[in-house]
């Protein structure tokens, strides 16, 4: 590996990350897991906080505490922390100073776009995601399930990008085994991303007996740095959509996926379409990407092959060992 490369943790600590979506946090804590760190999650009336999971006194587990009106209590001696972490009440002994060392580690969190994004350095190096027709009130979204796979979030995020695995491993639920070549598209730099766009002919599966149909599909990928991705549907017969996919990872080697898609409110049908089929299609895109290897993201081009159809997966990898050497992130290279 080569000398400007950081440690994993320290080179993307200073990024937003989900940790978990919103509708996942009621009134009890959650565990969350990022970079190496267990973290618990809790929402009060002055928003979410993100602190260490376990007590500063005696480790417990504050996922089994309670949110009160003062913050996070533990569940073992009432231990009680504020949004900044600092325990603010010690019931054993009331009128007593806290130690100083009665504190928890505790991170930036925001709530946007239906998520809790952590931030696990003091200052972000870059600010999340512009999603604004998130923020409209003209689209719903609806959530897959978190996808817990054993891949990298660079990993991931490459088979996201990847046009030209769509005819092989996505046969049978919209891959078009007819067209195997990728006529040449472009990368266009974005501030703290890229965009490119294909035209795909999906083949979308004939019901009750009836031929496959072709789709024609313009698909719009922008990627937000490090771990985010927003891919534009516009079908031929299936509905416009919008999928947001963000990987967060807990180790060089693991992630979480947060996958939701955005459609007109009107399109009733729209959840239960989208939640079955794109489960079906992301088991396929899981079997590939947790059977690679190396699992942690590689870091160079040199152990790996690449022509010119991977464009847009290469300049993400581009990018990302930019931002792990913590480098600028250059333009894409000219063809
Ligand atoms: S371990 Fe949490 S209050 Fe004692
Ligand atoms: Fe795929």
């Amino acid at each position: 590996m080569d000398s400007g490369v950081r440690p994993y943790e320290e080179a993307f600590a200073p990024y937003w990350h989900p940790v978990a979506f919103s509708h996942e946090l009621k009134e009890r804590p959650l565990a969350a897991r990022l970079l190496g760190r267990e973290l618990v999650v809790w929402r009060s009336g002055s928003g979410v906080s993100v602190t260490q999971r376990y007590c500063a006194h005696r480790g417990a587990d504050l996922c089994g505490g309670t949110v009160v009106g003062e913050g996070l209590r533990c569940g073992f001696h009432g231990w009680t922390y504020g949004q900044d972490g600092r325990c603010v009440r010690v019931p054993s002994q009331p009128g007593v100073p806290i130690p100083a060392r009665a504190a928890l580690a505790s991170y930036r969190a925001v709530e946007r776009y239906g998520l809790v994004w952590v931030c696990l350095a003091p200052e972000p190096a870059a600010p999340l995601p512009e999603w604004p027709e998130l923020e409209s009130g003209k689209l719903a979204t609806v959530a897959l399930p978190r996808l817990d796979w054993n891949v990298s979030a660079g990993r991931m995020m490459e088979i996201v990008l990847d046009v030209t695995h769509l005819s092989w491993v996505h046969e049978g639920t919209f891959g078009n085994p007819e067209q195997q070549e990728v006529p040449a598209y472009d990368v266009e730099r974005l501030p703290g991303g890229l965009r490119a766009q294909i035209s795909y002919p999906a083949l979308a599966p004939g019901i009750g007996g009836a031929a496959p149909r072709v789709d024609k599909t313009t698909l719009t990928y922008e990627v937000s740095f490090p771990f985010a991705v927003r891919l534009s549907f516009k079908p031929t017969l299936f509905f416009q959509h919008g999928v947001y996919a963000i990987a967060s990872p807990w180790s060089e080697e693991k992630m979480q996926c947060f996958y939701f898609a955005s459609y007109h409110p009107g399109l009733k049908l729209f959840p239960d379409i989208f939640v079955k089929s794109e489960l079906a299609i992301l088991e396929q895109d899981r079997l590939v990407a947790e059977a690679q290897r190396p699992k942690a993201h590689p870091m160079d081009f040199a152990g790996e092959v690449h022509v010119k159809a991977d464009r847009l997966p290469n300049e993400y990898r581009r990018g990302v060992i930019s931002l792990r050497a913590g480098r600028p992130i250059e333009g894409p290279t000219p063809e």
